[in-house]
């Protein structure tokens, strides 16, 4: 069934980035000693998707559904049980040492907590600049620097903040400087899980105004995952809704919508407060 036959998938419109193909995974269930220890939670359950260059897809869900351990599958942070995964058209679980290196750095991921993600010793000089480090040690001081003060403008934030540390700064402003972080590589994917759920409605709201612009700007591919449908649907142009571990629909965010097809994705647009007309 997981055969290489399947890909490519057409999709709507340009070339796939990303397409996989039923990914399964399962954890061992963390039960009380009594109960059977062989239980196994299974987190995601035969999901495919195929994401086109510069497209922003959102997946949505209530908390638990698998949308994380989906998200930390495609970047390759945990292995699948079983499924296949493509990106550009490589195959992603068989990459090498030197391929997974070259892949990697055009993947990357924006979390939902922003200071849980960002080291509180280092300074933001530090944490925006560390991928540059890793990934590009050729380029001289200034050239880094040079590099980091663009992708904070791009952000929002200004050069000023390169000496300054985490804690000093805004939920919001923590997430543009875990945002900078993410760009700087100049990735063509993506990935924010959860971006805006650890902070305030307002604010929550001009980051994915930005994350908005920056796709446009950098020709993002955008893989949005929330448990907020409002929030993915005001970015995504595709929509996948997650229930225990299965997309159980897939289509255009206005199609879906307007017309979802699954009893759970009424349910989610029935949880949706509309403001008085
Ligand atoms: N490392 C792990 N070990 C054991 N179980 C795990 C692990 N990671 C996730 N799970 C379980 O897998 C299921 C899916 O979790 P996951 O974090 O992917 O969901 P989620 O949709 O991202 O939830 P949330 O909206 O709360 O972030 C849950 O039942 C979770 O408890
Ligand atoms: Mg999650």
């Amino acid at each position: 069934m997981n055969s290489a036959a399947e890909f490519p998938v057409a999709t709507p419109n340009g070339a796939p980035l990303l397409e996989a193909r039923h990914l399964r995974k399962a954890f061992a269930s963390s039960g009380a000693a009594w109960e059977n220890s062989h239980r196994r939670t299974q987190a995601v359950e035969d999901v495919s998707l195929t994401i086109t260059r510069g497209e922003t897809f959102g997946v949505v869900g209530e908390s638990g559904c698998g949308k994380t351990t989906l998200a930390r599958m495609l970047l390759r942070l945990i292995e699948p049980d079983s499924g296949e995964i493509r990106f550009a058209g490589e195959n992603w679980l068989a990459a090498g040492c030197v391929s997974m290196r070259k892949i990697r750095r055009r993947m990357q991921i924006v979390f939902q907590d922003p200071m849980a993600s960002l080291d509180p010793r280092m300074r933001v000089e530090g944490i925006v600049g560390e991928p540059l480090e890793i990934h590009e040690p050729q380029l001289s001081r200034e050239e880094r620097r040079a590099r980091i003060t663009e992708t904070l403008e791009a952000v929002g934030l200004s050069a000023d903040i390169l000496h300054r540390y985490p804690h000093e700064f805004s939920g919001g402003q923590r997430q543009r400087i875990g945002i900078a972080r993410a760009l700087i590589l100049r990735p063509d994917l993506v990935v924010a899980d959860e971006p805006v759920s650890a902070l305030d409605v307002s604010i929550g709201a001009q980051i994915l105004e930005l994350l908005e612009r920056l796709q446009r700007e950098f020709s993002l591919t955008l893989l949005l995952i929330s448990h907020n449908l409002p929030v993915v649907a005001q970015l995504a142009s595709r929509v996948a809704v997650m229930q225990a571990g299965r997309f159980v629909e897939t289509g255009p965010t206005a199609r879906v919508l307007r017309f979802p097809e699954h009893a759970y994705t009424r349910t989610l647009l029935a949880a949706v407060p509309r403001l008085p007309a």
